[in-house]
């Protein structure tokens, strides 16, 4: 079987890299001819651990194909993922499905013989529908199937995530493309992973349900990290004690800033709107929606309280400023909310990421970027831990102070209090 996946981006890159490695012919396409070409010379547009090794290896063995012409690689494939962006609309909530439309029209003009055209972009329900009535206007029924396989990858664990997934979802009624699915992912399943094949419909709700799930667990958690903070409770504590409970599970109940990315805040936006076209009430998810968008606001309050509520000219440093580790994605990052919210106030603004500098703060006042840590934490009041790289994890804070010593605001619980404060700094955490 001969696969061909349409973008280029985070889902398609990753997924295209890994059916190759799983021995797959794959042809990878993108109409940015730039980044194709860089993609031919094992350049990688973007930070995943083990990605780039991934790519140069199928590459050099003729696995995988890169290309900008979208309708001949149509042509020579039989299974074609649609894997383009479905950001939010520019000024509402739903999501903006131009690119996977357009999409569907060129591969309409391509279909010379049975494909299976599947979405593995996040996309509403129904969209599937919409892409058989487009490929419908040029085809027989016969000459295609429409299914969706939605992907669960997450930054930074993303080929981790692709070849040990909990589950493959199919959302197909159709048994010829069911069963050529099923052999594709013969190998994850064999090694163990569950495989559901749904309803088209369902295939799309459960990608949307899961974020918005997952979304939810931990604003839960972070408004029980505010509760803990006023009862002298440790909010670890509280995790690791719901999570014990299989009902629930521990992972994703680690208290920390806002949730960002380019998942959760869209998802959760999307599939309100969704339910509204279908004049239905996701209270629970508006309520999420609104509480992490809180969440920020909450964190610099307690910034403002750590510093005896003076910021003007205090020196504070970042430590980490993507939306979590082991990525350089800055979309939805609450440091983006944080950082001009002190620059503002007066502070001045030292960062440091594993990732490099960030064009995102270059035009606020008294925000520098930093090369190292070292030179970052020099001369700080106060130094906010934001994202939990493992470089961050064990610095020796008490060698590298040399005159006075700073506050520490752990926005992770990555350090114990008990430890640092023995160190002689004074401590902060979330939830405790
Ligand atoms: C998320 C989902 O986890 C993936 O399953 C999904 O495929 C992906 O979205 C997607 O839709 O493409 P991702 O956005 O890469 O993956 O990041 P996560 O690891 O889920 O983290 C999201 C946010 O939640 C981050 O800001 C992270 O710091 C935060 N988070 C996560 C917490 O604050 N606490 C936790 O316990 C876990």
């Amino acid at each position: 079987m001969k696969l061909c996946m349409i973008g280029t981006g985070y889902v398609g890159l990753v997924s295209g890299v890994c059916f190759a490695d799983l021995g797959n012919e794959v042809i990878c396409v993108d109409n940015n001819i730039k980044k194709v070409n860089l993609l031919k010379k094992g350049k990688i547009p973007i930070y995943e651990p083990g990605l780039s090794e991934l790519v140069v290896k199928n590459f050099k063995n003729k696995r995988l194909h890169f290309s900008s012409d979208l309708k001949k690689s149509v042509k020579e494939s039989d299974i074609i993922f649609i894997c383009v962006g479905t950001p939010t609309k520019k000024g509402g909530s739903s999501a903006d499905l131009s690119q996977i439309y357009n999409v569907s029209k060129e591969i309409s003009s391509s279909i010379n013989k049975f494909k299976i055209v599947i979405t593995k972009s996040t996309v509403p329900v129904t969209t599937g529908d919409e892409i058989e009535k487009i490929l419908s206007k040029k085809n027989s029924k016969k000459k295609f199937s429409v299914v969706s396989n939605p992907e669960f990858l997450r930054e930074g664990e993303a080929i981790r995530d692709f070849i040990y997934p909990d589950r493959v979802v199919i959302g197909t009624n159709d048994k010829k493309a069911g069963r050529i699915l099923k052999n594709l992912y013969s190998p994850l399943i064999s090694k163990g992973t569950s495989y559901l094949q749904t309803s088209r419909r369902a295939a799309e709700l459960i990608k949307y349900a899961s974020n918005a799930f997952l979304a939810t667990k931990i604003t839960f958690i972070n408004e029980i990290a505010n509760l803990c903070e006023k009862t002298d409770i440790n909010v670890e504590d509280i995790s690791i004690g719901m999570g014990l409970d299989k009902r629930i599970g521990g992972r994703f109940l680690r208290a920390g800033p806002a949730y960002g990315g380019s998942c959760f805040p869209k998802d959760t936006k999307a599939i309100i709107s969704t339910a509204d076209k279908f004049k239905t009430n996701l209270s629970v998810i508006k309520s999420v929606i609104k509480s992490n968008a809180n969440r920020s606001k909450i964190l610099l309050d307690r910034v403002y309280q750590i510093l005896n509520k003076k910021i003007r000219k205090k020196k504070i440093s970042f430590l980490g400023v993507t939306f979590k580790a082991n990525t350089d994605d800055m979309r939805d990052s609450s440091s983006l909310k944080m950082i001009p919210w002190l620059s503002k106030k007066g502070a001045i603004i030292n960062y440091f990421d594993p990732t490099g500098y960030k064009k995102e703060f270059s035009k606020l006042k008294n925000v520098s970027h930093k090369s190292t840590i070292n030179s970052a934490i020099e001369g700080s009041d106060l130094v906010i831990i934001h994202t939990e790289w493992n470089d961050f994890k064990s610095i020796n804070f008490k060698n590298l102070v040399k005159g006075k010593k700073f506050i520490i605001f752990d926005m992770r619980n990555i350090y114990s209090s008990t430890k640092i404060k023995d160190q002689g700094f004074k401590y902060f955490s979330v939830g405790k």
